[in-house]
């Protein structure tokens, strides 16, 4: 597999779900800056390694990120700082908006003013961006339709990463990822990934909530696919300023889930039904044609994935 060596790397967002898991992977071969407010990731998420330098912080400071970047220098930026829930942003889109989109804009631009070398920088969109549009599965070329402030800053933010690469020739990409999970997702608010909700019910012994009839549909894709994509994306030369979708192409409900999450720890979990989400997505799935190209074949089917990230949390 392609994997980043030997290079200077920021990862924004690194002490939360998918960047602690990105540091892990990656941290032996290189040299690591994590940015991270802490509002949703956590310091004992990351290893603990004299090739990783940790700066509390918001990416909102833009003098902080602009004097960081000139200072390091870096090979491979990995833009992942965000509010990360659709239903927080919606009850905090203009505060959501700095984080989500201005911040990352700035951060773009200080490397266009700079003329920094990178070789490439990373932005994490979303699979939200396609909204409620009836297409599916869901292709890079589909009509996007953008539900909420988080798709709506997603989508934007993207198109800037994509476009500051081919107006100032900085080498970019971006991912659409769908519903990620996995070891080390934080279920500590009521707004985190659905399933690590689920888990945390029924570790804890607790009811779960299902917004709606649970037949709404996702993509669940592990973390250690999505780390694989991360890395082909990262070094592969040919994924410039383009987007693509990162996912298994497998389609799941709620329900589904829910009972093979039940099956496999064994355990039993009380459920009951509320009204649907303001915003939510109704169905979603990907066509992933267009990153399997670059070598990307996702590993993890969804019950194997469920063992992994249980079996993570009952060691
Ligand atoms: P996460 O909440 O675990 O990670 C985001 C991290 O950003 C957290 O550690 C949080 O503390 C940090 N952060 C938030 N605001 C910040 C700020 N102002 N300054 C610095 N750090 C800040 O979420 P995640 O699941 O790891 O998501 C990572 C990225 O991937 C996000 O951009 C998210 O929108 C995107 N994404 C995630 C999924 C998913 O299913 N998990 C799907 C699509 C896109
Ligand atoms: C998730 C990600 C988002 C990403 C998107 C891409 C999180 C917090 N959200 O959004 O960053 O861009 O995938 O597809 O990681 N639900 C319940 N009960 C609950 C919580 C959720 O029924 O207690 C339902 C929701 O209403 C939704 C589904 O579960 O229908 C998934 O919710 P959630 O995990 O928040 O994910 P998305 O909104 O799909």
């Amino acid at each position: 597999m392609d994997t980043i060596k030997n290079s200077k790397i920021l990862i924004t967002g690194g002490a939360g779900f998918i960047g602690s898991n990105l540091v892990d992977a990656l941290i032996e071969d290189n040299e690591i800056v994590v940015v991270d407010d802490l509002s949703m990731g956590k310091i004992g998420n990351l290893p603990q390694s004299q090739n990783l330098h940790f700066f509390e912080h918001s990416i909102v400071d833009t003098e902080f990120m602009s004097h960081l970047l000139t200072e390091w220098n870096f090979d491979y930026v990995f833009l992942l700082a965000a509010v990360a829930s659709v239903a927080d942003t919606i009850v905090r889109p203009v505060e959501t908006h700095q984080i989500n989109q201005n911040a990352n804009l700035s951060i773009l631009d200080t490397i266009r003013v700079n003329k920094l070398p990178l070789k490439k920088l990373l932005f994490a969109s979303s699979a939200a961006v396609y909204g409620n549009n009836p297409e599916l599965p869901k292709k890079e070329i589909s009509p996007i339709d953008p539900q909420s402030p988080y798709a709506i800053d997603k989508f934007a933010t993207e198109r800037f990463v994509i476009n500051y690469g081919k107006l100032y020739g900085i080498p970019t990409v971006a991912t659409r990822f769908f519903n990620v999970y996995g070891p080390k997702q934080n279920p500590g608010s009521p707004y985190s990934g659905v399933l690590s909700l689920i888990s945390n019910s029924i570790k804890n012994g607790r009811n779960f909530k299902v917004f709606g009839d649970g037949e709404q549909t996702r993509d669940f894709v592990y973390i250690d696919d999505v780390i694989q994509a991360l890395n082909i994306l990262m070094v592969n030369e040919t994924a410039k300023n383009d987007v693509y979708n990162v996912a298994t192409s497998q389609i799941t409900s709620l329900n589904d889930v829910i009972k093979a999450f039940k099956n496999i720890s064994g355990e039993p979990l009380s459920v009951n039904y509320t009204n649907s989400r303001l915003g939510d997505i109704k169905n979603s799935y990907a066509d992933i044609s267009k990153i399997k190209k670059l070598g990307f074949t996702p590993k993890f089917s969804i019950i194997e994935g469920l063992k992994n990230y249980w079996n993570s949390m009952v060691e």
